[in-house]
């Protein structure tokens, strides 16, 4: 089959991680007999330089005419880039934001998994990593505080800033429905996140969560609160199955659940609309500091590409090989700086790519 990928390489890291995606899906379409048509996009920093501004009406266009898109990281470093001194607005991140809510895609799925061989690698206490963990944060993608009215100004002299946390019942609803169908698929237990003892965006949150788990009984729903979450994710990650939380909530723990499986190098995502069409990213940022080194981890990245191949193009058995190619580098003992340990073999980010996709 033919299928057109958007690709968004973007800033720091991004070009490189995304240049070994796609070396690897590559080798999916030779293998598999498919062909993917690229469209290279440009988004946050880099479109900054070539456009003015963070996202033009052409890439969310060409994204909108794409099966999917494959993108790496956006921005820089806040402190010393230009782009930072822009109004926020014209930032990079803005572009990002602006893409999202563009291509209503307001379902992000992050799965975290420890690996066993990443054990050494992650950070917890022996007799918390043994056990091991495979969790999905979904994350409400287009509403919430990333997306309320905001301003600065003077008020009686005094500078003030305000951000909006607002949610509809119909936001929480249709991201409820998207946790409680991967459940499930999965083991059947959903964790919802919220801050009900102090903000009423939750108290409307665990209300609509609760009236959408009535059609799901084979689910079991618990409710957490954010800080305590915050916690059991260091303490005991293995208690959960699929998270499901509001954007500000989704980003700040899914980071933290990321580094738990070792790196936020390791961590793909996925933002779905209602369609089939999805953008697939890694978790993590673009890491300036280590960006053009060719050091990178592009494991993310290329579990990203699984996840567009599985949920945008319905490939499941390639998707696997993409996984199963991945697990198989990670036993063989080959590992990028971030999750080097001891007797294993440290390898750039190219020769990551290669080996992943020479075991296609
Ligand atoms: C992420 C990132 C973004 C977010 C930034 C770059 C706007 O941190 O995808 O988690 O906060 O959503
Ligand atoms: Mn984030």
């Amino acid at each position: 089959m033919n299928y057109k990928i958007g690709v968004i390489k973007g800033d720091g890291i991004g070009p490189e991680i995304v240049t070994e995606a796609m070396k690897v899906l590559d080798k999916v379409a030779e293998t598999y007999h498919h062909k993917f048509n690229y469209t290279q996009l440009l988004m946050g920093g880099c479109s900054i330089d070539a456009n003015g501004v963070p996202l033009t009406e052409e890439t969310i266009q060409a994204c909108k005419d794409s099966d999917a898109v494959l993108m790496g990281s956006i921005g820089g470093n806040t402190t010393t880039s230009p782009w930072y001194k822009l109004p926020a607005n014209l930032r990079p991140e803005a572009g990002l934001l602006k893409l999202r809510k563009s291509l209503g895609l307001f379902a992000n799925l992050r799965p975290c998994v420890l690996y066993p061989e990443l054990r050494q690698a992650c950070t917890l206490r022996e007799d918390i990593s043994i056990q091991g963990f495979d969790m999905l944060i979904m994350r409400e993608l287009t509403g919430g505080l990333y997306f309320g009215e905001r301003r600065t100004e003077e008020v009686d002299g005094v500078m003030t800033a305000v951000d909006t946390l607002s949610y509809n019942e119909n936001e929480i609803r249709r991201i409820a429905v998207k946790a409680f169908e991967v459940a499930m698929k999965r083991r059947k237990k959903v964790t919802s996140v919220d801050k009900a003892n102090v903000l009423d965006s939750s108290r409307l949150w665990r209300k609509v969560v609760e009236d959408v788990a009535k059609e799901y009984p084979e689910v079991t729903l618990e409710h957490a609160l954010v800080d305590s979450t915050a916690m059991q994710i260091v303490k005991n990650p293995a208690h959960f199955d699929v998270m499901v939380t509001e954007n500000m909530f989704g980003d700040i723990l899914s980071d933290e659940a990321a580094m738990v499986t070792g790196s936020l190098g390791m961590l793909p995502s996925a933002s779905l609309n209602e369609t089939k069409f999805g953008l697939y990213e890694p978790s993590g940022g673009s890491a300036p500091d280590i960006a053009g080194k060719n050091i990178a981890n592009p494991i993310a990245a290329i579990l990203s590409g699984a996840m567009l191949l599985r949920y945008s193009l319905d490939l499941q058995e390639e998707a696997d090989a993409v996984e199963h190619a991945v697990q198989k580098v990670l036993q063989e003992g080959f590992r990028t700086g971030d999750i080097m340990s001891d007797g294993c073999k440290q390898v750039s980010c190219s020769e990551m790519g290669s080996l992943i996709a020479e075991r296609i």
